[in-house]
């Protein structure tokens, strides 16, 4: 609760733009509410402002008139045409022509990505009624990845109770929402993204596990390669960086096991950042220790775009939404 209630009161200072395509949603149109009201971000609306009008008064919600509200079947002139102009240019050799584009941006979510692209709003958050995959793909079609970075993920900030583990019970896990097979260059990034990610939300001092199910050489087959192949990209990536791999789970967050396993290891038992080897080891990870450590988890936090897009679950509450777009306006770097 901490962390959050740091990262919502971290963003109201900010002022940052953020466009929610799921305009008139009711989650989402209380939630806009909320963070107009608490000064967490500028809020831009999409949907219909009859409908979106028509939500507010039945939810009694004032602050809403200080949204801006942008209907995707009519999109200002002049923005309509800037918005063609940047999508023909970014993607005419994929065969968006102007008419194709046109047509996109009636999609709100396309019409979302386009406006963080443009540079009118600092980042995105949908997926109250949309699935992750729906939310994904004009951005990364549209806004596509930081400098540098080949590859989006998700991460999640696991509170444990348990506060031996981690920064006093703080770890990032990733990717848990986003690559199902990275690559071993893939998998460095991620580990780049994900220490950057523990510096600009959470202040956490990054301790990088690079996870395999053996330890500096204990076993041999091509998944262990790939992982120690990742630590040595991720290594020349970001020389300062405290990372270790390839090392196992319980070598990497036990001081004991590391002691006796890893007596080299620069992570001494402490790691704060897992990096896991596939999408289904790290989204089931995060699953397992979140319902069976009963920890906190905070979440996926997209990292690796050019500009924040976050990506919420369908079971969302008005108060996740509040905290995502804080987290994304945090992330903002503009
Ligand atoms: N990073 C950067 N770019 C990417 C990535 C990525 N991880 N994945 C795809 N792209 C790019 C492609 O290169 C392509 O670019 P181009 O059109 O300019 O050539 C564009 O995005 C579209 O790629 P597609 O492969 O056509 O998109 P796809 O339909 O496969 O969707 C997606 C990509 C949505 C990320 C898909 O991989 C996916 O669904 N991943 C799993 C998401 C998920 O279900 N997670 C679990 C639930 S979340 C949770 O439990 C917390």
């Amino acid at each position: 609760m901490e962390i959050i209630y740091n990262i919502r009161k971290k963003a109201a200072g900010l002022g940052r733009r953020i466009v929610l395509p799921e305009g008139a949603e009711e989650r989402t149109i209380q939630a806009a509410d909320i963070i107009i009201g608490e000064g967490i971000a500028e809020v831009i609306l999409l949907g219909s402002p009859d409908r979106i009008k028509a939500e507010a008064a039945r939810f009694g919600l004032k602050n809403i008139e200080r949204a801006t509200i942008i209907d995707p079947y009519n999109i200002p002139e002049e923005a309509e045409k800037r918005y063609v102009e940047l999508m023909v240019k970014l993607r005419g050799d994929k065969g968006v022509t102007p008419e194709v584009a046109a047509k996109q941006l009636q999609d709100a979510l396309y019409l979302a990505a386009v406006m963080v692209k443009a540079g009118d709003a600092d980042g995105e958050v949908a997926g109250a009624i949309n699935y992750t995959g729906d939310v994904l793909r004009p951005a990364l079609q549209y806004v596509k990845t930081a400098p540098g970075i080949s590859v989006v993920s998700g991460a999640f900030i696991m509170r444990i109770p348990d506060k031996s583990f981690g920064d006093e019970g703080t770890m990032l896990f990733a990717d848990c929402a986003v690559s199902p097979d990275p690559t071993a260059q893939q998998l460095a990034e991620i580990a780049v993204s994900t220490a950057r990610t523990a510096r600009s939300l959470v202040d956490l001092e990054p301790r990088v596990a690079m996870l395999s199910f053996s330890t500096h050489g204990s076993a041999k087959h091509p998944m262990v390669d790939k992982v120690v192949e990742a630590t040595r990209i991720a290594r020349e990536m970001n020389p300062e960086l405290i990372i270790d791999g390839e090392i196992q789970a319980d070598t990497a967050i036990v001081l004991k096991v590391a002691e006796l396993k890893a007596p080299t290891s620069p992570l001494k038992g402490r790691a704060n950042i897992m990096v896991f080897p596939s999408l289904e080891v790290g989204n089931i990870a995060y699953k397992l220790v979140q319902r069976m450590a009963h920890a906190e988890a905070i979440g996926p936090v997209l990292q690796g775009m050019a500009a924040p897009i976050n990506d919420l679950s369908r079971g969302c509450s008005v108060d996740d939404i509040v905290n995502v777009v804080a987290i994304t306006a945090c992330q903002s770097k503009s």
